[in-house]
């Protein structure tokens, strides 16, 4: 095999289970132990480009966000709010502001335009998509369905449909945890106070959505703050919403408002320069930049974790026009690292578990994730999956009750994994075998799944493979 890293076309390997004969095979391969330098521009952040076309479809004229993940998930997004009659216009070439990334998406739509879609929506992979519409959904007086593939067809969305039941909306979905398809008939709402019994920013996010159309004050008490872009993102419009914390709970208060249109460039998404960050970590001789990344509260959780591991991870302000005050340029470097404890509540989300726990593997002594059970609720189970992902290239790692032991140090070697449809594990597999020892090459099963939200993390890890 020529190419370092990177995708097989050219080549068929001995087994091809999963394929015909004429497809292209549905894997990375990777050969460890190639030291990993050079620059990424990872993504536009994920969760605020969905924000950004959502949020973008209810201001009073036309708003502009650039630099838009590319990724599946956004993508959904932007049909199912063109499916409400929102215009959504994407220039690939389009002229960003001055360090802005790529391209530009106008939203032109309006809280008083929407119109009932004429078909079920198609969610795909995304749970951001369905949870956060479905906050739009249920202010307006329509019949609608939305559904999505396997994964997010099983799926919790009894946590959306309680609150949005006791403003008003009825949500039903298959069994007692409503999975999707999803029918919601929304209607007049009213606020509430609610209190998620889980963490989770989707479902404070659709709360709020709704809370927009609502009559009355829409309060979301969280004991543990989320990542908090629909409260960023609706502040940036001027609506009337206010944070505040009472004791150790953090609140949002949200009156019903009309928003102003934004201008926005989407910084870098955190959740994927962990990946980069982590493999610089991990495999010897690296060093890998990340400018522009968001390094706010409730996404920087794993920053502050490798730091206690001893990682040699630097950041400074981001210098590009525009930036946001959250926002950073990363420097991480090879170096040892010794296990730590992690809570849940300090990587809200949970998104950089997965690799976070590559660097569990191969960190002196037993790195211990507590509370870890939302991860059996993603796009997979993600708490079984980082136990397989690990043993198959070495590692250790055991579950207790919802935490999570990763035994250290391993020393990784190449290894077959296969990523089920979800995208960070497969890109967390990339990362452990590329720290594996040089020696076969390992390979990634899936992998195509990583275009829900970084579509070139192969051409990224291909070139910082060959940068030197
Ligand atoms: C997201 C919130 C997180 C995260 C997901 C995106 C968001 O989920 O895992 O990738 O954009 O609000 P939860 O809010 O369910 O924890």
């Amino acid at each position: 095999m020529s190419a370092p890293t990177g995708r097989v076309p050219d080549e068929l390997p001995d087994q091809l289970p999963d394929q015909l004969p004429d497809q292209l095979p549905d894997q990375l391969i990777v050969h460890g132990g190639l030291a990993l330098a050079g620059t990424v521009e990872v993504p536009g952040d994920k969760s605020i480009s969905h924000r950004a076309l959502l949020i973008g479809s209810l201001t009073e004229g036309p708003s502009v966000a650039r630099g838009v993940s590319p990724g599946e998930d956004v993508t959904c997004t932007s049909a199912a709010v063109q499916a409400l009659g929102v215009r959504v216009e994407r220039d690939p070439q389009g002229s960003t502001r001055p360090g802005g990334r790529g391209s530009v998406t106008t939203i032109e739509g309006g809280a008083e335009s929407l119109v009932e879609p004429s078909s079920e929506i198609d969610c795909g992979n995304s749970g951001t998509t369905m949870r956060l519409l479905a906050g739009i959904l249920a202010a307006r007086p329509w019949d609608v369905r939305m559904a999505g593939d396997a994964s997010l067809s099983e799926r919790p969305m009894d946590r959306i449909a309680e609150p949005l039941g006791q403003m008003g909306a009825t949500v039903t979905g298959t069994g007692s945890r409503c999975k999707p398809p999803l029918s919601i008939r929304g209607g007049a709402l009213k606020g509430i106070e609610y209190a998620p019994p889980q963490a989770s920013s989707q479902v404070k996010s659709c709360v709020l959505l709704a809370g927009l159309g609502a009559r009355g004050d829409t309060v979301v008490r969280e004991a543990v703050a989320t990542r908090r872009h629909t409260e960023e993102m609706l502040e940036r419009c001027g609506a009337d919403i206010e944070e505040y914390t009472e004791g150790t709970a953090h609140l949002v208060r949200l009156r019903s408002s009309a928003l102003r249109p934004f201008d926005l460039v989407v910084p870098g998404d955190p959740s994927q320069a962990a990946f980069w960050v982590v493999a610089a970590c991990v495999v010897p001789d690296s060093e890998i930049r990340l400018p522009g990344i968001y390094a706010g509260a409730g996404r920087r959780g794993f920053i502050d974790v490798l730091a206690r591991m001893g990682a040699d991870v630097s950041e400074s302000a981001s210098g590009r026009p525009g930036s946001w005050a959250t926002e950073a340029d990363l420097v991480a470097r090879y170096g040892p690292l010794s296990a730590t404890e992690v809570k849940a509540s300090e990587v809200t989300g949970l998104d950089e578990v997965p690799v976070l726990a590559v660097a569990g593997a191969v960190a002196e002594g037993t790195t211990v994730f507590r509370d870890m059970g939302e991860l059996r609720v993603k796009e997979s189970d993600r708490l079984q999956g980082i136990v397989d992902l690990l043993g198959a290239f070495g590692g250790r790692a055991e579950i207790r009750g919802d935490d999570l032991l990763v035994h250290g140090p391993a020393r990784l070697r190449s290894g077959e994994f296969r990523a089920v449809g979800d995208h960070r594990m497969a890109m967390a597999a990339a990362v452990a075998a590329a720290a594996a020892s040089k020696g076969a090459p390992s390979v990634i099963r899936g992998w195509s799944c990583v275009a829900t939200s970084y579509p070139s993390f192969a051409e990224d890890l291909a070139q910082l493979a060959g940068a030197r």
